[in-house]
Formats: C-alpha cells, structure tokens, sequence
C-alpha cells in the first residue's frame, strides 16, 4: 500500500506526525526489515505506516505491543479496527499486555530460548511507549537480545521530558515526583548512558527527535555460564518456608 493511501486512512490520528511517519515508510521501503517489533502503538497510527510498507515489499511482520486498556479508549478506534478498515491485519500481530511491554519481551525471551542462548529474530525495533527511565530502559536489554546482529532500533522522542509532555504532566502518579524526575529528558539520558555505551551498539544518529541505533552486525549471541543448581539447599529452604512462613 502506497504512503498517501495508508495516511488517508490514519493520518488523523494522534502521535506521529505526517513527515515523521513518511520517514518511517520510506526507511521500512528501503531496509526491508523481515521482522519488526513496536513497543508502544495506541490506536495504531505507526503500526499502520509499518504494515503499509511492509505489505508494499510484498513480505515482512510485526508485533506490537501496548497495555489492555488501549483497546477500549474512547473517542479513536483501536489497533484492531484501524488494522482492519486498512486492510493490514495480515501484517501485524497486536500485544495487549495487562503488565507491560516489558513482561512481553520477557515472553518473546522464553520463547526464543535454548540451550542457555536467546536466539535473536528481530531486524528492527520502534520503542515509543512510555519515554521513562525505568521501563525503557528495561525494554532496551531485553530488546537488545532479542534484536539480530546488523538489526536497527529507533527511539521516539529525543527531548521528551514529563513537564513538557501534555499527557503524562496530567497523569496523578506524576504530580507527586520530583523536580529533577519531572524535569529531566529520560530518552536523552538512556541514549546517551545506556544506548550509547552499549557494547553491542555500532552506531547513534540523532535526527529531529528520533534516535537510530544500530547492533554491531558482528555481535555475538552469548550464552551465559552454566546455573549451578544446588538441589539439596533448594529443597531444604522450600520445606521450611512451607512449615513456618506457609502464607508468604
Ligand atoms: C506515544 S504512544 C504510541 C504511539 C504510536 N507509536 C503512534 O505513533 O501511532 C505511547 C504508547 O505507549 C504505551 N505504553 C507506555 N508505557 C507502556 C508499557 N510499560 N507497556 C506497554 N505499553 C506502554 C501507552 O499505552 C501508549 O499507547
């Protein structure tokens, strides 16, 4: 499906602007990833873009995650009605997670694994979910694993901080924190401490407000050391939990 066409279906939705999501088309276009994942989609607006351009290759797939409650949102219609009136639904799997995105990946991980080994999939990874430090920067080592040497990750919202954001400046949870919380870039601070000083990231470029990072193509996939499994300490430390802590 051509840009002008999927935007016409989806372009009045919120979040990613026109020329940001003509970026991500035309990137998709020309790198061809196979399997993509997007953490963070809401009514779909990107996962759309994503699909439209994939489905204009005539291959690829992506998963995209968010939380439950995106799925009843009033006044836009969700993932799956988005999906379906642009005739995509082939090209996306939709994640409602009733955690978060973090607790999928965690999933992705068991189900990649073997043998000790995440065996990576992903050829690119879109993280626009929640912009904090704290569950993206989670997101990103697990992502990381999941992410194929060579693969690509694009980070949404360079400057973003929580004052300057309409919606999470409203949110309750955020009234309480501090200053310094409120005030600071989050994404800036994991892209410049953590993305950055990975040492399985080849390369950071920053344009406008998005952040492309890609994994060194020659990285490898470790497999961490053998889990001694002291059975008999185990068993012991199990038995008496049962018979003197039996409701913890
Ligand atoms: C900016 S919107 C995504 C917009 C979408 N990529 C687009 O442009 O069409 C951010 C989304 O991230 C989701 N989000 C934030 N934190 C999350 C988390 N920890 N787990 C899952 N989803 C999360 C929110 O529910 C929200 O829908």
């Amino acid at each position: 499906m051509k840009f002008k066409q999927v935007y016409d279906m989806v372009g009045h939705l919120p979040c990613t602007e026109e020329s940001q999501c003509r970026l991500l088309y035309d990137w998709i276009m020309e790198a061809r990833p196979a399997e993509c994942l997007e953490l963070g989609f809401l009514y779909g607006k990107t996962s759309c873009v994503i699909a439209a351009a994939l489905q204009e290759i005539g291959t690829g797939h992506l998963t995209s995650m968010d939380m439950e409650g995106v799925k009843h949102h009033q006044g836009n219609p969700n993932i799956l009605e988005n999906l379906k009136k642009t005739g995509l639904q082939d090209y996306v799997t939709p994640v409602f997670s009733p955690i978060s995105y973090t607790w999928e990946l965690k999933k992705q991980i068991e189900t990649h694994s073997a043998d000790g080994r995440c065996q990576p999939f992903l050829d690119f990874i879109f993280l626009d979910g929640a912009h904090l430090w704290e569950p993206d920067v989670c997101a990103f080592f697990l992502a990381m694993k999941l992410l194929k040497p060579g693969g690509w990750f694009l980070f949404d919202d360079y400057l973003f901080t929580i004052e300057k954001s309409d919606w999470w400046s409203r949110e309750p949870q955020m009234k309480d924190k501090p200053d310094e919380y409120r005030k600071e870039s989050q994404v800036e601070r994991l892209v410049t401490l953590v993305v950055s000083q990975h040492p399985d990231i080849e390369s950071v470029t920053i344009r406008d407000n998005w952040v492309w990072a890609r994994k060194r193509p020659d990285a490898t996939i470790p497999s961490g050391p053998t889990v001694a499994h002291l059975t008999k300490t185990v068993a012991r430390r199990w038995l008496l939990e049962k018979l003197f802590h039996p409701k913890r």
